[in-house]
């Protein structure tokens, strides 16, 4: 979506559409532009404010048309909500609100007279970032596959943020240029995971990857099958032996040659489909598992936010990939396969593929010394019996939990810890190997966290984030369409942006 900014005075801003944001309260008195736009169109949003027609709830709409009394056709009225709960999250809601309406009414633009930038705590750069952020991130849909027009009409492919008397437009349009890049890199996530198994193959995560470093500057690297058997990546190409197509590991890297700046490595499932392999999983909701890469898909968004915006960081990507298939190659349950780090392992259920890749991911990882590590899993179904649709779990450090948390707060990503005791790791003991790859029904997202743990680098921070059940969801609001949601992309990148602020 290009997005741009205009100094325009309200009245005069000619436009298909003027997006306007306005509070919820009992007695409505217009100031600036509002007190303006409101007195050109002879006191018609007072009037209909006044009928109670629009209550300014949150993500109502109402459309004006004005008939010539402004340079724009039509008016969108869009809710707030009060005044004082307005957050980064609800300007993100409104501006999505008020693309989506626009795009329903068939409109190719739509402009929004800057709001949110007047509350404490928010401020101008903070509102026009979460403005296009959320305008883009709202326009959003997977319609690559579906050759009729369908009921999706096409998004809109200009959104001007309007604000009028801007001290410093050029602040603006660079606040709009992040949360444009943002939102670009979330979609590219989203676009991954809706694509179905038979698109999104291995080869393809790999080839974006590829498309994402030719576009970016970073480097790309791939580890292909015969190499990953010479290193001894034992339970990654386990995972991988019942498919057809080989597995890769896809390494990103920003400011590759910068080893003076911290480094932070984000490495991502990447399971192209999860049937289960031999523990097959029910029929019923299997092609959910399409999105068993949407860790994946969050890292290689992640990597080309980070170099888009030129972070002051080192950042490292790694995403295994594969599917996870039964055939006669496959992998048995009881079958015993050593790890790169040496580790010994009984794989109990070919269905807790996510641990294996992973886990030589993250030793693998350790290869380049980073002073953090985060892992982004589809990793367990307790996940999402355990937090449901509102967090995803992390296990691990707490320095980190914590950088994930205000991260999370911000984007609306949030997360919730759950322990990673000692004694979890019983439940991972086995008769014959080091150790097994289930620990049974109780704590499922811990013992998946645990067991990663132990593949960890020494003396490496690190912490697991388990998404699975948010990253292709069947709820939708309205930045986050039904189907891929990207989850990870703009928290990632929301905590890397302050992470040296935060040392
Ligand atoms: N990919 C699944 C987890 C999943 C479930 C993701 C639902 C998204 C939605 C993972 O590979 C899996 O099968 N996990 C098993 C682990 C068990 C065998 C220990 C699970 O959660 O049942
Ligand atoms: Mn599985
Ligand atoms: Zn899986």
């Amino acid at each position: 979506m290009k997005i741009t900014a205009s100094a325009d005075p309200a009245v005069q801003h000619a436009t298909q559409a003027l997006a306007v944001g306005l509070f919820e309260t009992t007695e409505w008195v217009p100031t600036g532009p509002l007190a303006d736009l409101n007195s050109a169109l002879a006191d018609e949003i007072g009037a209909v404010i006044a009928e109670g027609d629009f209550r300014a709830k949150k993500n109502e709409t109402l459309v004006l048309y004005t008939q010539g009394r402004l340079a724009a056709r039509r008016v969108i009225l869009v809710g707030l909500g009060k005044a004082e709960q307005l957050s980064l999250d609800s300007i993100r809601q409104a501006a999505a609100t008020a693309a989506t309406k626009a795009r329903d009414l068939g409109l190719s633009e739509l402009s929004v007279l800057m709001f949110g930038h007047d509350r404490e705590g928010i401020g101008t750069d903070k509102a026009a970032e979460a403005i296009a952020e959320g305008a883009a991130l709202g326009s959003y849909a997977f319609r690559e596959l579906k050759t009729e027009d369908t009921n999706v009409r096409p998004a809109i492919e200009r959104l001007v943020v309007v604000a009028p008397g801007a001290p410093a437009p050029g602040t603006i349009e660079m606040s709009l240029r992040i949360g444009n890049v943002i939102a670009e890199s979330t979609i590219v996530a989203r676009d991954l995971i809706n694509r179905p198994a038979n698109i999104a193959t291995p080869s393809h995560i790999v080839a974006a990857a590829q498309d994402i470093a030719a576009g970016t500057g970073l480097e790309c690297h791939v580890l292909d099958k015969a190499k990953m058997a010479s290193l001894g990546m034992g339970l990654l190409l386990s995972v991988n032996q019942g498919g057809n197509e080989p597995a890769q590991m896809i390494i990103l890297e920003h400011n590759a040659d910068r080893t003076d700046l911290p480094c932070v490595a984000l490495v991502g499932k990447g399971i192209t489909f999860d049937t289960g392999g031999i523990s097959l999983k029910p029929a019923q909701g299997m092609e959910a598992m399409k999105g068993d890469m949407g860790g994946a898909a969050a890292v290689l968004g992640a990597m080309r936010a980070v170099a888009l915006l030129g972070l002051p960081l080192r950042v490292l990507g790694l995403a295994p990939v594969t599917e996870n298939m039964p055939d006669a190659q496959a992998t048995r349950p009881g079958d015993v396969v050593r790890s790169l780090k040496g580790l010994t392992v009984e794989i109990i259920s070919t269905d807790a593929e996510g641990r294996m890749i992973l886990a030589d991911a993250l030793t693998y990882s350790g290869k380049y010394q980073p002073d953090a590590i985060f892992d982004i899993a589809t990793l367990t179904g307790s996940r999402i019996i355990a937090l449901g649709d509102h967090a995803a779990a992390v296990m691990g450090n707490d320095d980190l939990i914590t950088r994930l948390t205000a991260a999370g707060e911000a984007t609306g990503e949030r997360v919730w810890p759950l322990p990673l005791f000692e004694a979890y790791g019983e439940q991972l003991k086995s008769e014959v190997a080091d150790l097994r790859n289930v620990g049974g029904r109780e704590a499922g997202s811990i013992t998946g966290g645990f067991f990663l743990s132990r593949f960890v680098p020494e003396n490496t921070p690190w912490v697991h984030i388990d998404i699975a059940g948010l990253s292709l969801t069947e709820k939708a609001t309205p930045y986050v369409p039904k189907g891929g949601t990207g989850f990870g992309v703009r928290l990632f990148v929301e905590m890397l942006r302050h992470w040296k602020a935060n040392a």
